[in-house]
């Protein structure tokens, strides 16, 4: 039996991001791909998502910024990156010679940067969409994140929105009391999916040097452990939207997947996973596409949201 799991993402007549299957790497743990398509197939992939994107080049943070944790991983990897221009110039031309859709990660320090940067990607060949962070400090408005207030994630969206016809999701974060209004506001302002979720604000200590472990104190918790947490902000999510959910958090393995896809998701990423196994992807398409024709699935579609109660 053939399982039909493509999908796709944008409004009709408008740029629509097609998705060959609902399987994608999660921003940050792939890089931009390339040193990953000398070795694995990334067309067979769902979608892949770049590296956070800046307007200028970023060094990141001072070491050490990662540091693992029971079933997971804290990092402060501070945006590391060239910059959108050489982002264009020099990896953009590579993926335009790839089948597998890039979304590139966007990361703005004020409303504008955001509107600067969809602008200079709209139309680069080798980007089919965008995906915009909004768990950044708005450097405007005191450091509080953008995604952490309904109205400026609005507002990063509508300017996104007004300055690129590309589909894009919007990524949220977890460090908010809850989330639906946020992903509200983001449907409201013209979003076309949303990623949930982020990392989870956390930190680790070194007692033997009775200080932090990671250089900048805090960092972004990821992997197995927070994939509970981000399977309830999907459900919660998907109780307020109709926009597809990208399910970040946790994913490594075809039942993570389905989990998320009961609860209310339409994709999935892998994130962490990635780095014990750099084949994770590519093993979860496989044990998802074996659990449909077990189940007589045949249609991804038909399981989205079955674990919901008709709320
Ligand atoms: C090392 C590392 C770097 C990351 N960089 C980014 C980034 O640049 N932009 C972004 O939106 N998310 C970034 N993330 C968050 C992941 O894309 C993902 O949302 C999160 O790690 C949860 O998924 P996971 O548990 O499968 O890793 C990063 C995560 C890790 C571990």
């Amino acid at each position: 039996m053939a399982v039909d799991l493509s999908l796709s993402i944008g409004s009709a007549g408008k740029q629509e991001l097609t998705l060959r299957n609902p399987v994608m790497v999660a921003s940050g743990t792939f890089s931009n791909g390339i040193e990953f398509a000398k070795r694995f197939d990334v067309d067979a992939l769902g979608a892949i998502c770049s590296k956070g994107t800046t307007l200028r080049p970023r060094r990141g943070n001072a070491q050490p910024r990662t540091v693992e944790t029971a079933n997971g991983m804290i990092n402060s990897i501070g945006f590391q990156n060239i910059g959108v221009g050489g982002l264009i110039a020099e990896i953009a031309p590579i993926w335009e010679r790839w089948h597998v859709p890039v979304l590139v990660n966007i990361m703005g320090e004020t409303i504008a940067e955001y509107g600067q940067l969809a602008e200079r990607l709209d139309g680069v060949p080798g980007v089919a969409g965008l995906e915009v962070n909004i768990s950044c400090p708005n450097v405007e408005a005191g450091g509080l994140e953008f995604g952490q207030d309904p109205a400026q994630a609005a507002a990063v969206v509508a300017e996104v929105r007004r300055k690129t016809g590309l589909p894009f999701a919007v990524k949220i974060t977890p460090a908010v009391s809850d989330i639906r209004p946020i992903a509200r506001a983001i449907e409201d302002a013209g979003g076309d999916a949303i990623t949930v979720m982020n990392t989870i604000p956390a930190m680790a200590i070194d007692i033997k040097r009775r200080r932090p472990v990671l250089a900048t104190r805090f960092g972004g918790l990821s992997g197995p452990a927070i994939k509970p947490v981000a399977l309830r902000l999907v459900y919660l999510t998907a109780s307020v939207t109709k926009l597809p959910i990208l399910a970040a958090g946790g994913v490594s393995s075809g039942t993570d997947a389905i989990e998320f896809f009961m609860a209310g998701a339409s994709a999935v990423q892998v994130g962490t996973a990635t780095f014990r196994d750099p084949e994770t992807p590519w093993r979860v398409i496989r044990e998802i596409t074996d659990w449909c024709e077990e189940e007589g699935v045949k249609r991804l579609s038909d399981i989205i949201g079955a674990a919901r109660p008709n709320d």
